[in-house]
């Protein structure tokens, strides 16, 4: 009898740990818990004519903000600008430039309540090593005091460059998680290399 008692002790205990061990692994795995909070994915991006691409429908940050929005439970929002950038992209580099020379703030269309969301990713191409002025005319509409602010870029050959930083700096009191830059040809011509990349680093988030 006693035999029989102390088995039963140790197996109620062995499931009560298995079960703690499970939870536990769980928090870990998900450390930002993404399920629990209300999820923005706030992206600019570009069609027309692009380097490494060619003329292309979708551009290579949309393709990649609909990842993470679909992975997270996300709502999807466009950084759109008033006044369309060329197709060309030889033009549209130069006006990039100019724009980031002046420290442009370009008018956008629409907007959306960021004051709404706990989480909010933040996608844009790298435009000479830094985000495309329109994001920054967004992200000054907005509060972001107590939000957590995750970046993602594509780019091809840059990286993040400073954005990361940039975005510490005119996002006011957010949380900076830890950024993806991702090249833009994989985003539109590999999109299943693309979307195990972006699986991987929303799980260690
Ligand atoms: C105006 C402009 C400037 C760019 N500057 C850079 C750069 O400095 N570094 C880089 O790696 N890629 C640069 N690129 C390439 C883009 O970052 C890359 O093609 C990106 O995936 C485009 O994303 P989108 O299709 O979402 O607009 C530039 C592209 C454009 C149009």
């Amino acid at each position: 009898m006693k035999k029989l008692t102390c088995m039963l002790v140790l197996m109620v205990a062995s499931a009560l740990w298995s079960v703690s061990f499970a939870q536990n692994s769980i928090k870990k795995h998900n450390g930002m818990n993404l399920t629990d909070k209300k999820v923005l994915v706030a992206f600019f991006s570009r069609t027309g004519e692009n380097y490494a691409v060619g003329n292309i429908t979708k551009g290579n940050t949309h393709i990649v903000a609909e990842m993470i929005a679909k992975a997270t439970g996300g709502k999807l929002f466009e950084i759109v600008p008033e006044k369309a950038y060329p197709e060309a992209y030889d033009a549209c580099v130069e006006i990039a430039k100019k724009e980031k020379e002046a420290g442009a703030r370009p008018a956008v269309k629409g907007d959306v309540a960021v004051e709404d969301y706990d989480v909010v990713f933040i996608g844009y191409p790298n435009w000479w090593g830094d985000m495309p002025m329109p994001v920054y005319t967004f992200i000054g509409k907005h509060r972001w005091q107590g939000k957590t602010v995750i970046p993602f870029c594509t780019h091809e050959g840059s990286g993040l460059s400073g954005t990361e930083r940039h975005i510490a700096e005119v996002c006011k009191g957010a949380v900076i998680g830890k950024g993806l830059a991702l090249k833009g040809a994989t985003a539109q011509n590999a999109r299943e290399q693309a979307l195990r990349t972006v699986s991987a680093w929303i799980e260690k988030l």
